[in-house]
């Protein structure tokens, strides 16, 4: 994903403070205020279990599979520097690899922006309407030091595979074609038509290729029952006061607007200043953004959805604060705004992340920049966003230019009536054992998935990987790896949502089962 993602959900850490603080006071309220109730979807489906079935030849294939992909530098720099030669490499890698995908007489494979994949499965029954998963082979640069193993070693290690990619997000576009090629063996044909997209250019836009992609289908008339992204995951121990790990599925990611700022004024000599510089008024301008953040949109986004599906999760008394936000929410939205991978989730965030000004010890420079970029909160507008910052700044003399600009995503529905929503948690009972509650959340990164909005406005960021607190920082970071046993995992949970897809017709939920 571009940006963090995997921070997104650490609704964490923030709550255990409130715990023992609030316990007399909360206890008394209590009593008397909380009132069970069901926000949350109920369980729609059993839990089967024991599904795909990989023998030992299968798994030890499917794990080289993805050690080569690990292998093959696809590094995207910046929209103009992409490592293209190994992105045709990559093309070639998993024509090799997955043969049955290839050859297959009802699979159409079409190259999007030269280095980009996609996928045609043509289903046996023309009026279920299509899927698509979505994912990307490039990967963020990763200089060698301070990694164990090199990035681009794909080395085993005591269960886990080392390498740039393993998360982010070669795992998924292997990972899916791997579970086809599984299917395809197996003699099965999906009833439901689905498509696959790999992007080349995911980490530095998209414009080339899940952009492109996007633009194919939506020529051809294409209409998504769901997509499936990267973007979120299965969080074992990340949500403090939740013991058991809980899939977390993005149903939107935040905006962004990136603004230049300047200040010109005539350049001097360092023996008689004037009494304001050039770097003296941005650095007021800049502090100033920084001393006023944007205003906390706590309950005015998805997070109020994610902490009452959470609700069950929660150990006491953190499972009644949740179930009661209508009491509680002014002291959550507090607590939230403590740290940063929470403050996150509630409003608009301001980060200042290039300050240039000055030439020479003794001149006064004729000009000092600046550049912020804003994630913007669901709730927010980029136009608004400008507005509340020339408001904050105040000041002429600091000019403001627009980089880059686009709103938050608009927020998919997850209700019992979605066909996705059924899926993701039928497939998730069905490979998970451990985990029982499917919770809506936000991604604070961007994703591919944000160019298909003409298609669908029914699109899904999860990974199906568990992800512990220590998987966070390698994201982007030192020392992404992937256990074994995890990536397994995913490639199960792809071969069952596609069999899973197959099914035509949602049950009626049942009053009284267990919360989603
Ligand atoms: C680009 O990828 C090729 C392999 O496909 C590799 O040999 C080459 O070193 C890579 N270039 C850079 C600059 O990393
Ligand atoms: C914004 O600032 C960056 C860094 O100084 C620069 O590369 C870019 O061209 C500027 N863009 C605009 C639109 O001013
Ligand atoms: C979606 O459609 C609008 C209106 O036709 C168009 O302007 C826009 O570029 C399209 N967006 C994408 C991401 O293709």
């Amino acid at each position: 994903m571009a940006g963090r993602c995997g921070r997104r959900a650490a609704i964490g850490a923030a709550f255990l403070g409130l715990g023992t603080a609030f316990l007399a006071l909360i206890s008394a309220v209590l009593l008397r205020a909380y009132l069970p109730r069901s926000p949350a979807i109920p369980r729609l489906w059993a839990r089967r279990g024991g599904t795909a079935g990989f023998s030992a030849g299968e798994r030890l294939e499917l794990k080289e599979a993805l050690r080569g992909a690990i292998k093959i530098p696809t590094v995207s720099v910046s929209p103009e520097d992409l490592n293209t030669t190994a992105m045709a490499e990559f093309g070639n890698y998993i024509q090799e690899v997955f043969p049955a995908v290839f050859s297959s007489k009802f699979i159409q494979h079409e190259i999007v922006g030269k280095y980009s994949h996609l996928f045609t499965v043509q289903g046996s029954n023309p009026e279920m309407l299509p899927y698509m998963l979505l994912a990307h082979m490039d990967v963020v640069p990763a200089p060698p030091e301070g990694w164990d193993f090199p990035p681009f070693s794909a080395a085993e290690h005591e269960g886990f595979i080392y390498g740039r990619g393993t998360l982010d997000n070669k795992n998924s576009a292997i990972g899916i074609l791997q579970a086809l090629e599984f299917l395809l063996r197996r003699n099965y044909r999906p009833s439901r038509s689905f498509y696959i997209g790999i992007g080349h250019d995911e980490e530095v836009s998209g414009w080339k290729g899940g952009l492109q992609i996007a633009a194919l289908l939506e020529s051809r008339g294409v209409k998504l029952s769901f997509l499936l992204d990267e973007g979120s995951a299965v969080l074992d121990g990340i949500i403090a006061g939740v013991k058991k790990p809980v899939a977390v599925i993005a149903i939107t990611e935040k905006g962004s607007i990136t603004l230049n700022f300047t200040v010109e004024k005539d350049p001097g000599h360092s023996s008689f200043p004037p009494k304001e510089t050039s770097i003296g008024i941005l650095a007021a301008a800049m502090s100033r953004l920084e001393q006023n953040p944007l205003r906390n949109l706590f309950g005015y986004g998805p997070e109020l959805m994610t902490l009452e599906h959470l609700a069950s999760e929660f150990s006491f008394p953190l499972n009644l604060i949740m179930s009661n936000l209508w009491l509680f929410s002014p002291i959550i939205s507090r607590v939230l705004s403590w740290k940063p991978s929470t403050n996150a989730l509630i409003r608009t965030t301001t980060a200042v992340t290039i300050f240039n000004a000055g030439v020479k010890t003794n001149v006064i420079p004729a000009s000092a920049k600046a550049t912020v970029n804003f994630r913007i909160h669901s709730a927010e507008k980029a136009a608004e966003v400008l507005e509340v910052v020339k408001n904050i700044i105040a000041d002429d003399r600091v000019k403001i230019d627009v980089v880059d600009a686009f709103d938050p995503l608009p927020i998919s529905p997850w209700d019992a009536q979605t066909f996705g929503v059924h899926i993701f948690q039928r497939t998730i009972l069905d490979t998970f054992p451990d985990v029982d509650s499917v919770v809506p959340g936000t991604c604070i990164g961007n994703t591919d998935s944000r160019h298909f909005t003409n298609i669908t406005n029914t699109i899904y960021r999860f990974n199906p990987v568990l992800l512990k607190p220590d998987d966070l920082p390698r994201i982007h970071g030192l020392n992404e790896r992937i256990s074994v046993e995890n990536y397994e995992k995913q490639v199960e949970f792809l071969f069952q949502l596609i069999k899973n897809c197959d099914t035509e017709r949602l049950p009626e939920p049942h009053r009284n089962s267990h919360e989603l």
